[in-house]
């Protein structure tokens, strides 16, 4: 198993690019199912979970094939499997994407339960409920959802809580059903409309998409498209962070600031200057990184996502803050191990009470989820010594040679394999 290998201390400066962004592509690809016609997609992020997703496309008979430019293309000519087995879905919870669309075009669908990971219970009840209301039958057994209907029939559904690839999935699936869907408390992230932009130009009728409520008109069929994935401001936001914690002045690029409006806000209270134009930004610090409290909310709020790194970045601001997490109920995992470089952090609940400024030495540390992972990479850059980051896998599911991209602005940072 792979681990990097980080050497703090040192400031980044430069320009760094971002990928694609991983939670947009996921969905894109799932969507290439609903039309037998070639979908080509680019700036595809070459991360494992799209190379799962590769895997999983595969096994429903779909061709991909990936370019060297970062982009793919897909045909779903025929269903030949409707089923997402347990290995996959395993490795991915993001495999769930595909009941959607196959339940849609084929009319059945069989996708292992994902079951709980690092970061939560995360159940599938919402999506479920959703096929149910566009009149499924759905039941899970050994394991599996299996989900079947001759057609899906447009229904008003209410969301009891906002799910991100719930609203996806039953965006998908509203596409090709008959009649009119609406979506209440939809999820309103930037993937979403991406999501949407693609659907829309492969014939689907959706408005709202970005708004509590999408409206969707079903329609017969759907036709190939070439669609462009907007780029990962989680990636972005974690670079932004990378640059305040080492006190660096970084351009980052092929961005879009626009979709990190809480993120950069968040920044500027705990002291960091940011410049935002169209399509990139630059960060640097304006003296020392100050307390901020900060509580992660569904977008346009403060990223779930970002948690795990603000956490890390706040370990190095004078003053004590409090991080609430509001999304997931155990995405604290991170914590311990920073703590094992020395941040002092107290778990209270779905809160963390953390004081800085500590003084951080590297230690081995192990990664717990993807996000986790990116905030002792952060953590690593400015500790004294040598940080070991262990379960680098996680990793690489969702961030494209991270090691290179920082290492050109300077890090000190080495793959072990
Ligand atoms: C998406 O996960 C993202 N994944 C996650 O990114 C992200 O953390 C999350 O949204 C929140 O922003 C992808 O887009 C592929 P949710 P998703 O359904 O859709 C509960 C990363 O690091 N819920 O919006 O699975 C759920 O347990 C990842 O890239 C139900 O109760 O998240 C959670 O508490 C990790 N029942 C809350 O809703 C359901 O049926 C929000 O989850 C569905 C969700």
């Amino acid at each position: 198993m792979d681990k990097l290998r980080i050497k703090g201390g040192t400031r980044l400066e430069g320009q760094i690019r971002v990928s694609g962004a991983k939670n947009s592509a996921l969905p894109a690809m799932a969507a290439s199912l609903l039309t037998s016609d070639e979908v080509i997609l680019e700036n595809l992020p070459f991360v494992n979970d799209i190379f799962t997703t590769r895997r999983l496309l595969r096994e429903l008979g779909a061709s991909v094939e990936f370019q060297d430019d970062h982009s793919a293309r897909l045909q779903a000519q025929k269903i030949l499997s409707h089923e997402a087995p347990y290995d996959l879905v395993k490795t991915m919870r993001a495999s769930v994407l595909v009941l959607g669309p196959l339940l849609a075009r084929t009319g059945k669908a069989r996708v292992s339960l994902p079951g709980g990971c690092a970061i939560g219970a995360r159940p599938i009840n919402l999506h479920i409920q959703g096929f149910q209301k566009l009149g499924a039958s759905v039941r899970t057994e050994h394991g599996y959802v299996e989900a079947s209907a001759e057609r899906l029939v447009g229904a008003e559904i209410v969301f009891d809580k906002i799910t991100v690839t719930g609203t996806e999935n039953l965006m998908m699936a509203a596409s090709l059903a008959e009649g009119k869907t609406v979506l209440q408390n939809a999820a309103r992230e930037p993937e979403i409309v991406d999501l949407a932009e693609m659907l829309k130009d492969m014939g689907a009728k959706i408005e709202g998409a970005g708004s509590p409520t999408i409206t969707i008109e079903g329609v017969r069929e759907l036709r190939g498209t070439k669609h462009r994935v907007i780029p990962d401001r989680i990636e972005s936001g974690t670079f932004l962070i990378a640059g305040a914690i080492t006190d660096g002045s970084l351009e980052i690029t092929d961005c879009t600031p626009g979709h990190l409006a809480s993120v950069i806000q968040q920044l500027r209270d705990a002291g960091s200057k940011i410049d935002v134009r169209a399509d990139r930004m630059s960060i640097s610090q304006n003296g020392g990184l100050r307390a901020a409290d900060v509580v992660t909310k569904e977008y346009p709020g403060f990223a779930t996502d970002m948690q795990a790194q603000y956490m890390a970045l706040m370990t190095q601001a004078s003053g004590t803050s409090v991080i609430t997490e509001n999304i997931f109920e155990n995405r604290f995992m991170h914590a311990s191990e920073l703590m094992r470089m020395g941040a002092d952090i107290r778990i209270d609940g779905a809160r963390a009470i953390v004081t800085g400024k500590a003084r951080l030495s590297g230690a081995t540390v192990i990664a717990s989820d993807l996000r986790a992972s990116a905030s002792l990479v952060v953590a690593g850059l400015v500790a004294e010594g040598t940080t070991l980051i262990d379960r680098v896998y996680h990793l690489d599911r969702g961030y494209e040679k991270i090691e290179e991209k920082l290492r050109s602005v300077g890090a000190q940072i080495e793959r072990l394999k």
